[in-house]
């Protein structure tokens, strides 16, 4: 019994446990290795940490509080502090001792009365976390950002984005930044009779507008969108809620449990001119993609690669794993989408190693890249977990090399200085050791992925499997 036990505790289940320990003030890590003197900023990454609101646990991957972790490098030091997002919804839940909410994939809680009270989603702050006119925000997609202070990772508290989000509104989690302007983009769904995508642009200074209303003609799930120098593109895959979706408005099923994959829609792709919010509308065969990787202009032609399965298995795969059960999902691939000026819409698979959690070299943002980074399975895993770089002239990957109890996932370009090609970064990532029973950072040359890690410092506890991070400068933070 004890050896069964013990081969569950190394492997991938590790990173689904709660962690409520909170490091408040900035503990120093030991570092392994030679971290790259260059490297003077805040890692931030971000992810869901309470799974378990006092012993209920959520059904979905995507549902716990979100935590937010800072590793600031400094002079070959780090310091680490790691709290949660004081969202209202915590609050609340904290105060009454129990959960109340629900989540994409779980209902609200207690019965029927209770569910249908508390059937407006709260936001649990979980999904990504971006730094841009001096604030830190905790991204969640059907919410407002909290803003945290970027030093202390306290909560500020909830921002209207220049009161252009009502309570009801919600602003997605995948904000792109335009390097040219440094305007940062972002798009809300706004579900209902007439479901349609809010465009927002937010200035340099920080003062956010909404750009334009795109009305859709059905509620897909939108996760992500890419952005051109010229152009907002959505990618609307055929998984959307019902007409009326009954059941979750009454809070008998979650907003995941609502989605209907119907592949016989197709994949209907929407163009927004960023200056006169003109539309075009394209349409492909059906996918599922939950990140684009960068897009620009050919011309009049519109570039977007994207992480794309062929169906909905891995809708599965985020309520099995919660659940501790192994399951094996379609895989990701990367996916070039050419939407042509003639209404054509060209689409080819970019590499054969699977990727998700794409990034690209922040030089490359809005135009064309050489390479994309993300995560690939390692050998024999079930889950994403291994740093990979493909080089897109060839379809090439190269790929971290990892032990099977070791687990990485999405990883942050940092630019190298003086930077002239996509390969120059420094590659950030949290890595779960779970042999050890421990988060590593690792820090790894993009130039080649496939060496050991040019530096790896542990962090004091496992950090739950998150989703997003960004790394800031130290010359941009306060
Ligand atoms: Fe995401």
């Amino acid at each position: 019994m004890l050896v069964e036990d013990r081969r569950t505790e190394a492997d991938w289940r590790l990173g689904f446990r709660s962690l409520e320990a909170e490091i408040g003030d900035g503990v120093e890590l030991a570092v392994e290795g030679t971290l790259p003197s260059e490297l003077d900023g805040t890692l931030y990454r971000i992810g869901p940490a309470r799974h378990d609101v006092y012993g209920d646990r959520y059904r979905h991957w995507f549902d716990g509080d979100g935590m937010v972790h800072a590793v600031r490098f400094s002079g070959g030091r780090v310091e680490y502090r790691n709290r949660f997002v004081a969202t209202d919804k915590k609050r609340e839940e904290d105060a009454a001792g129990r959960r109340i909410y629900g989540g994409f994939g779980t209902r609200p809680a207690g019965g029927p009365v209770a569910r249908v009270r508390n059937v407006l989603p709260k936001s649990a702050a979980n999904t990504n976390i971006v730094f841009h006119a001096g604030k830190l925000l905790a991204l969640w997609e059907a919410g407002r950002p909290w803003r945290l202070d970027p030093v202390t990772l306290e909560t500020v508290g909830e921002d209207d984005m220049s009161g252009v989000l009502g309570v009801r509104k919600a602003i997605s989690a995948h904000p792109k930044l335009d390097r040219a302007t440094g305007a940062m983009w972002n798009f809300g769904v706004d579900y209902g009779p007439r479901t349609a995508i809010s465009l927002y642009r937010t200035s340099a200074e920080g003062e956010t507008v909404l750009v334009t209303k795109v009305p859709l003609d059905f509620a897909p799930m939108v996760h992500d969108f890419a952005l051109t120098p010229t152009k907002a593109v959505f990618v609307l895959h055929p998984i959307s809620l019902p007409r009326v979706p009954v059941a979750l408005m009454t809070g008998r099923q979650s907003f995941g449990d609502s989605l209907r994959w119907e592949p016989e829609r197709g994949t209907v792709i929407v163009s927004v001119d960023r200056a006169t919010g003109e539309r075009r509308s394209y349409k492909t065969g059906p996918f599922l993609t939950f990140h684009t990787a960068n897009a620009w202009d050919e011309g009049d032609d519109v570039v977007v690669d994207l992480c794309a399965t062929e169906d909905d298995s891995v809708m599965k795969l985020f309520y099995e794993v919660m659940a501790g059960r192994d399951f094996v999902a379609s895989h990701p691939y990367l996916t070039r989408l050419t939407l042509r000026s003639d209404g054509r819409v060209e689409q080819r698979r970019l590499s054969d190693t699977p990727i998700e959690f794409p990034r690209v070299a922040g030089r490359a943002l809005c135009r064309p890249h050489t390479r994309i980074y993300g995560a690939t399975f390692n050998d024999g895993a079930r889950f994403l977990g291994t740093p990979a770089a493909v080089d897109l002239a060839n379809g090439s990957s190269s790929v971290a090399t990892m032990k099977a109890h070791q687990i990485a996932g999405e990883p942050v370009p940092v630019t190298k200085a003086g930077a002239s090609s996509d390969d120059e970064v420094w590659l950030l990532t949290l890595v779960l050791d779970a042999r050890a029973g421990r988060t590593e950072v690792w820090v790894l040359d993009g130039a080649d992925v496939a060496a050991p890690p040019v530096a790896v410092v542990p962090l004091p506890h496992v950090v739950p499997f998150g989703f997003h991070g960004n790394w800031v400068k130290a010359s941009a933070l306060p």
